[in-house]
């Protein structure tokens, strides 16, 4: 990890699930508070532990100061659901004639249970955040769910910017026959034109973010075991596809180099070979190393101690 990654302005930490993501994002997000910068830490993982790790009640509808320069906050999925669905109705209701109205309503309540309609909520968040309610902060550290969910929101603005252009497109068209039609030349008012397009250049400005890598990082966490090692490689290609590069790993629990009973002799070999696997397929990412903790990081002195490991780590460069 290069010492970079502190001038970032949007921070992403991923991966597997249990394998510290919370633990670093949260650590990474102290070490940039003590340096002086403003920091957000957002949580958008449905099952939120921001609070725990901080011993702060977090949650509702605000941000909460959890350490000087540091605020958190975790995005409540079921709240943004509606929310986000509330604005859409909004949206709606100045498009849709009367008579279509009420089941227009009833179709988008439905919509609140289908796949994918938090994710697109929680994302609408995300990119408020990003593009509209980060004046106050230097930096936006973001804590996310688990790989697939995570994998699913970053690639979104993608997805949608297709369908929303086949979508614009065709109103184009339509607005087009009409004003043929009328003979006029003139292109009829279309309010859920306007609707569209706003929506397609917040996803435009979105995606130029998560593209600029000056602006914006990925960092994957994972353990030096078989399966996080797996599902960091997919998950790497599959974002790359997309054209989202992760260039840090953040390589967590490792154990002290000098026990001495056999059977942790045994583990620190087997680590041993899974960190020269890492080092040869992420071979052009930067790595921190964090240690293994005699316990959980649950307590304000653990997580200093996390975020000193990784300011060592981010001072090497
Ligand atoms: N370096 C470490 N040393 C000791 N314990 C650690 C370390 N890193 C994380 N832990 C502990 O491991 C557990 C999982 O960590 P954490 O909650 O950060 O993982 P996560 O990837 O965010 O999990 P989830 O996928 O559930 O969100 C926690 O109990 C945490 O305190
Ligand atoms: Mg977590």
């Amino acid at each position: 990890m290069d010492h970079a990654l502190l001038e970032r302005k949007v921070v992403f930490f991923a991966g597997k699930g249990g394998v510290g993501k919370s633990t670093s994002a949260s650590a990474f997000a102290l070490c940039a508070a003590r340096q002086g910068k403003r920091v957000l830490l957002v949580s958008t993982d449905p099952a939120h532990n921001l609070g725990d790790i901080f011993h702060a009640p977090i949650g509702g509808e605000g941000i909460t100061r959890v350490a000087a320069n540091l605020d958190a906050l975790e995005v409540d999925a079921h709240r943004e659901t509606h929310r986000y669905l509330d604005g859409v109705k909004e949206n709606i209701r100045r498009t849709v004639s009367s008579t279509m109205m009420e089941e227009a309503m009833r179709q988008i309540d439905l919509a609140a249970h289908s796949p994918g309609a938090t994710e697109a909520a929680l994302f609408d968040r995300m990119v408020s955040l990003i593009l509209e309610e980060s004046q106050d902060y230097d930096l936006l550290v973001f804590d996310t769910a688990p790989t697939g969910h995570t994998v699913r929101l970053l690639t979104l603005p993608e997805l949608m910017g297709t369908w929303v252009d086949g979508l614009l497109k065709r109103r184009r068209k339509r607005n087009k026959d009409y004003s043929h039609w009328l003979g006029d030349g003139e292109v009829p008012d279309d309010p859920l034109y306007d609707v569209l397009s706003r929506r397609r250049q917040r996803a435009a400005a979105m995606r130029d973010i998560l593209l600029d890598d000056s602006a914006t990082a990925f960092v994957f966490v994972l353990v030096p075991e078989y399966l996080p090692i797996t599902e960091t490689r997919n998950a790497i290609r599959e974002l790359a596809a997309w054209d989202i590069h992760v260039r840090h790993l953040v390589v967590n629990k490792l154990l002290p180099a000098d026990v001495t009973d056999a059977f942790f002799r045994e583990r620190l070999a087997r680590e041993e070979r899974w960190l020269d696997r890492i080092d040869e397929y992420f071979h052009d990412l930067h790595q921190v190393r964090l240690p293994l903790l005699p316990g959980d990081v649950d307590s304000r002195e653990a997580l200093d101690q996390v975020a000193a490991a990784i300011e060592a780590e981010l001072s090497k460069r």
